[in-house]
């Protein structure tokens, strides 16, 4: 990723120290659990609100003074280590929060629905850097999309591809059991489900949309125009249906190495066919590094409100969210848009 110092400060921010959260009596005992064992790969699961990423930052932070801990951000909507629409890696030594490496996959849109695929990949992938990077402990935090049945799939093949030792649960009910049953009799796999600690917030709607512009936000806050010959790159993803102006600007693209990682995230300010130019804003970064141009499915405007389009009202077909039932007419927290951006709407193509 480019800009270290921004997608270095996000992380540092994303991981501090958390005070105050009550710690039950089951997640010591997955500690000793992971320590008697030296090495295991975790697998978080739950729905939205269960507290899912506290949770993994607390294991995380606890299994780093151990050994060598990565963990896998696959929330590509609520991301925690950085921005929307990418699966990410950081890998921890210890208590600081600062990381030894970092490595994103980009998957190009907030929801897993429609790119299982990319998810998919990317996760397994970014497993393999974790292996590579010598981490002897991995924790995996996953999407809260969960309950339909393509969500339930979902998670049963991210759970056979990247082979958990531990899968956790965070529950209100038996709300997991659709996708727990299949691995009940795994003979390598323990499962082990937690109730939903009384503290978790929920949160709503326009508070995730809301986090995921700022996030677009910091990451973008020190972009630059840039242009880029596309002769002698690979081009790839969900281009649009059409090469009318309008398809592409804002567009959200990954500007990738020869491995796939992400060098940068850009938007797409024009691309010119006649030049063979795409052009578009990204962190600084180094452009030898780029092998291939991934291009999303989701259109950032910076410049306008989450959810709203030029009039104040919310495009329908356009709109993608990360969960269904996203849909709480809660007034939207104040945001202070770092460096000058100015809001944001978010829109996708339809899955
Ligand atoms: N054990 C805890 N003690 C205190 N507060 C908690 C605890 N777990 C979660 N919370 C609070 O509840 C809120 C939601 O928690 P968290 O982000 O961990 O949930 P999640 O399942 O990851 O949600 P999402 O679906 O958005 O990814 C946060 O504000 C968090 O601080
Ligand atoms: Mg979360």
């Amino acid at each position: 990723m480019p800009s270290e110092d921004t997608t270095g400060k996000m992380i540092r921010d994303s991981m501090a120290v958390q005070e105050g959260i009550s710690v039950p009596p089951e997640w010591e005992t997955i500690v000793s659990l992971l320590r008697d064992r030296g090495s295991g790969v975790v697998y978080v699961l739950g729905a939205a609100d269960r507290g899912k990423t506290t949770f993994c930052r607390w294991l995380v932070a606890r299994l780093a003074s151990l050994k060598i801990t990565g963990f896998l951000d696959c929330d590509i909507g609520q991301s925690t280590l950085g921005p929307p629409a990418t699966v990410g890696l950081a890998l921890f030594r210890d208590t600081s929060g600062e990381p030894l490496a970092t490595y994103f996959r980009f998957v190009g849109a907030v929801t897993p629905s429609g790119h299982m695929v990319q998810e998919l990949v990317g996760a397994l992938r970014l497993k393999e850097k974790a292996r590579e990077g010598g981490a002897s402990f991995l924790v995996i935090d996953s999407p809260g999309w969960v309950l339909e049945p393509a969500a339930q799939e979902f998670h049963v093949r991210m759970i056979d591809l990247l082979q958990p030792d531990l899968v956790v649960g965070f529950e209100r009910g038996p709300e997991l059991e659709g996708i727990l049953v299949n691995f009940r009799r795994h003979p390598r796999m323990t499962l082990l489900e937690c109730n939903c600690p009384p503290k978790v917030v929920e949160r709503k709607r326009d508070w995730r949309r809301l986090y995921r512009h700022q996030r677009f936000l910091e990451y973008f806050s020190g972009a630059v125009p840039q242009a880029r010959f596309l002769s002698g790159l690979g081009i790839h993803g969900r281009m649009p249906e059409s090469f009318r102006e309008e398809s592409w600007r804002d567009l959200l693209i990954a500007l990738c190495d020869p491995e796939m990682m992400v060098v940068t995230l850009g938007l797409v300010d024009r691309l010119d066919l006649v030049t063979g130019t795409i052009s578009f804003r990204a962190p600084p970064h180094d452009p030898h590094r780029v092998a291939t141009v991934h291009v999303g499915s989701l259109q950032v405007d910076l410049s306008h409100p989450p959810g709203r389009d030029k009039n104040g009202t919310r495009p329908l077909s356009s709109r993608q969210s990360t969960l269904p039932g996203e849909d709480d007419p809660v007034p939207p927290a104040r945001v202070s848009p770092s460096s000058g951006a100015r809001g944001d709407r978010e829109r996708s193509f339809p899955e």
